[in-house]
């Protein structure tokens, strides 16, 4: 396994039901991301229960967001790329994931995102990651070529995220090989851009190197 010390990568999870099943999945993804050894934040919708849509983050006067709408941007921009966990409500994501997504732009922009999809049945989301491809393309953290769909979500992890199954242990290994190039690769070229145009925008660009 590659050595990806250095790496920030905000887990982005997005279902507030009271009896969410993919908060499983979603401990499963952070604690393999860390014991890969990136610095990772959760960002849970039921945690920091963002209004619905009025002004986006950077439509607020400097500092007077929400906190948790701060929070949230604080960790988003820090991050060096995503891994977005998220149902299949009806063919598509759920609405409390597309809500928290949709407050934030330049957060995202030149970082890779990765996606994990779950549902109840046995295709594992796949018909909101296609929705979610588009989404995340548009938001300007296009996703890596692979995903990570669960099936059976209920039964495939315990509580604390440990999988029933061992093959989610091997199969999450290429998945995250795969986001973690990609990740290195676009955080080279932000901190290469940044040094070799210095204008103001490139700083949001190279976390870390003086941004
Ligand atoms: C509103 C709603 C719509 C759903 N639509 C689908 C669907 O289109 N396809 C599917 O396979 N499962 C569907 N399901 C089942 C979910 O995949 C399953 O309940 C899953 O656990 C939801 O994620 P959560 O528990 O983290 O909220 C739906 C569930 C809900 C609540």
């Amino acid at each position: 396994m590659r050595d990806s010390t250095g790496l920030k990568t905000a887990v982005i999870y997005g279902s507030a039901r009271r009896d969410r099943q993919g908060i499983k999945a979603a401990r499963f993804v952070v604690r393999k991301l860390e014991q890969r050894g990136h610095a990772v934040d959760l960002v849970d919708s039921l945690e920091y229960e963002l209004p619905f849509l009025d002004l986006m983050h950077k439509e607020y006067e400097s500092g007077s967001a929400p906190p948790a709408m701060q929070a949230v941007s604080k960790i988003l921009a820090a991050a060096d790329g995503f891994v977005i966990v998220s149902a299949e409500y009806n063919h598509s994501i759920s609405a409390a994931l597309k809500n928290m997504l949709d407050h934030y732009q330049s957060e995202y922009l030149y970082k890779p995102s990765a996606i994990v999809t779950y549902s109840a049945g046995p295709f594992g989301g796949v018909r909101a990651l296609v929705n979610l491809r588009a989404i995340l393309a548009e938001l300007g953290t296009p996703s890596i070529p692979s995903a990570f769909p669960v099936s059976q979500v209920h039964s495939a992890f315990d509580v604390e995220g440990n999988p029933l199954d061992p093959k989610y242990d091997k199969r999450i290994v290429k998945f995250l090989d795969e986001y973690e190039w990609y990740a290195h690769a676009l955080t080279a070229a932000r901190c290469k851009e940044k040094m070799s145009r210095d204008v103001p925008t490139q700083q949001r660009m190279c976390r870390g190197k003086g941004s």
